[in-house]
């Protein structure tokens, strides 16, 4: 989605003072050439938050966060990309180039978003103000359900009394017809429109930001449909949106964990008895993307089935959705997926009107199990385990869910727990049987969530000195600008120089000015010296320079903490390119069992690195 040039969006950068953008949403204080703060995406007292204005980059050694102006603003405002750069063009007073057709597309989007805003007013002000007799039934409806008016106000709840009476709102504040059809607020009706809500609570669903962008309508009592949704529209995809988000987008980011149901009702009940982190799906399955959007706050997600006759066929089509973006080593950011299954009879909203309801609640919270093993549960049980035919099936079938996995680190012990439950059983089971199911069955086609991050390429100066020069590298990659704050520290603090020398086989430097910078200060390390770069600061070009941006005289970590942060981020990034290398190679040799056990062990190795650095 190139909506801006490369030339703007570099233009906005340069602009950009990192460090005052930062100051407007976090305290910071100078140390040396660095800021440091307390860090906004997690809980902390002390500050492990620091933004260099050198590279004009930030992160968090606490919570492992990190990037640039950009991906600062997006954090902090849920901005998109394009967003943040219109953003931040906007504060610099940027002149952002658009192309007509894009204008076009932007124009439009203003457009529904202005008409499902006045719309949520109008049902709002309907339920609230009207004297009509359906309104006063709406209102006792909802006082009966215990959504009162600070409820209502506070989830925007409204009435939709039809007869055309929207469509009249929304004509006189100007809007046109086509556009009410295409925010589905309308429908076409003959040569006239329609309301498309009528006789309902209306539910407002909006997007992360707490903007309308869609609706769910309740029946008052029974009949059916029970609800009635907005379809797809621009603004509006079910797949990807979720209710309650808005609200919910705080808790999830100091509490890591996000709770998944199924219901409007259960979202409001739940935030009401202080599970704010609760949010729901709009009337599908959990998708990939909702995924996705969830690990941008949590790197949990507990999802909560209704204990009854849907909530169970929802359990069982949980295992559709299982696929690559839930394995830690190939999704973009890993989120663990845990699942609990209601009391039968009981959804959330239902559990949360009495305090036993809320502690069973709290206890199915704890039973929480990882959706992988709840999915091969469910399989297993649906068997009967005692005879020898229906194992072998089960076997299969529990084999089965791991298939869209294959290639993943959680194979191999998912494999052995299968063959565990059925030896307990009875059976004679190992984990080669089940490996033999997973690898005779295709995987399909592998479902991509967001295209695959590539080293990206920061600014830094166009100078035209050569290679030799240190600070007038002309661009520097991610991972090479974390060696050169790996090296820069080495060459100041003799412990940081210490702990590296102790893991020497473990650090290798990519760049090669950085290698033999560090090498040389390894090779010279002695007691005496106690700033190693005095002893190499003649020898190489540019170092001493290097070191002076780079001051760590008032560090705020502890140096070795700093030097084993930096080598695991450097650990992690050659891990993270190995596996992007095996994984090609894989696709070009299916099932080939040297790629899959180098696979294994490096996935299994990042995985180690990313458990200590988060834990
Ligand atoms: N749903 C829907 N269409 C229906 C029924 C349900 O879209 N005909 C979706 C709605 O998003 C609803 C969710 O599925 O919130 C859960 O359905 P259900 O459990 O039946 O409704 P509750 O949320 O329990 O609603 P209530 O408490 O009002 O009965
Ligand atoms: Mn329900």
């Amino acid at each position: 989605m190139a909506r801006y040039s490369e030339e703007d969006i570099s233009k906005v950068r340069e602009a950009t003072d990192v460090v005052s953008l930062v100051r407007e949403r976090v305290d910071l204080r100078q140390k040396g050439r660095e800021f440091w703060g307390c860090c906004p995406f997690h809980k902390e007292k002390t500050p492990s938050f620091k933004v260099n204005p050198d590279t004009g980059l930030w992160h968090c050694f606490g919570c492992g966060e990190g990037g640039d102006a950009f991906g600062f603003i997006m954090r902090t405002d849920n901005l998109s990309f394009p967003e943040a750069v219109a953003y931040l063009a906007d504060k610099a007073h940027i002149e952002l180039v658009v192309d007509p057709q894009a204008a076009a597309q932007a124009g439009r989007m203003k457009r529904l978003r202005a008409i499902c805003e006045d719309t949520a007013t109008y049902y709002a002000d309907y339920l609230h103000k009207s004297k009509t007799p359906a309104a006063a039934e709406a209102r006792r409806y909802l006082a009966g359900r215990d959504f009162g008016s600070e409820i209502a106000l506070k989830w925007r709840l409204g009435y939709a009394p039809g007869r055309g009476k929207l469509i009249e709102y929304l004509r006189s504040k100007g809007h046109r017809d086509d556009d009410l059809v295409t925010a589905n607020v309308a429908m076409r009706s003959g040569a006239g429109l329609r309301d498309r809500f009528f006789e309902r609570v209306m539910f407002p669903i909006t997007d992360v930001q707490g903007r309308a962008i869609a609706f769910g309508g309740r029946i008052l009592g029974s009949g059916e449909p029970k609800y009635l949704n907005t379809s797809e529209t621009p603004l509006f995809h079910k797949r990807q949106n979720l209710y309650g988000l808005d609200h919910a987008k705080q808790s999830l980011i100091t509490e890591k964990t996000a709770l998944v149901v199924e219901g409007y009702t259960d979202v409001i009940a739940l935030h009401r008895a202080g599970h704010s982190s609760a949010v729901a799906t709009l009337g599908t399955a959990l998708t990939a993307k909702q995924v996705a959007v969830l690990s941008r706050y949590v790197d949990r997600i507990v999802y909560l089935f209704d204990g009854d006759e849907a909530g169970l066929r929802a359990a069982d089509r949980a295992v559709e959705y299982i696929d690559q973006s839930l394995s830690p080593e190939f999704a973009a950011t890993p989120v663990k997926l845990d699942v609990a299954l209601l009391p039968m009879g009981n959804d959330p909203a239902d559990m949360m009107d009495s305090p036993e309801g809320q502690q069973q609640f709290a206890q199915v919270l704890k039973d929480a199990t990882p959706l992988l093993e709840f999915a091969i549960n469910r399989k297993m049980d649906s068997r009967d385990l005692g005879r020898p035919e229906e194992r072998a099936r089960a076997l299969k079938e529990a084999a089965m869910v791991l298939v869209p996995l294959k290639g993943s680190l959680l194979v191999q012990p998912y494999a052995e727990y299968i063959a565990d439950c059925l030896t307990r059983a009875g059976g004679d089971f190992d984990q080669s049987m089940v490996l033999e199911v997973i690898n005779s069955t295709r995987a399909p086609a592998p479902r991509r969530i967001e295209d695959e991050e590539e080293d990206e390429r920061v600014g830094g100066s166009d100078s035209s000195v050569g290679v030799t020069d240190v600070d007038a590298l002309p661009r520097l990659t991610q991972t090479e600008l974390v060696e050169r704050e790996l090296l820069a520290l080495v060459l100041q603090k003799p412990s940081a120089l210490d702990y590296v020398a102790d893991r020497r086989d473990k650090v290798t430097l990519s760049h090669p000015l950085y290698r033999e910078a560090l090498s040389q200060a390894l090779a010279l390390r002695t007691d005496e010296v106690s700033e190693p770069v005095a002893a190499i600061d003649k020898s190489l070009p540019g170092v001493a320079r290097l070191c002076a941006a780079y001051e760590f005289d008032t560090i705020v970590v502890e140096p070795k903490d700093l030097a084993k942060e930096l080598v695991m981020r450097l650990q992690e990034s050659a891990l993270e390119r190995q596996i992007r290398i095996i994984r090609g190679d894989l696709q070009k040799n299916e099932g080939n069992k040297a790629l899959l056990e180098s696979l294994y062990i490096a996935s299994k190795e990042l995985h180690r690195i990313r458990a200590r650095r988060y834990q």
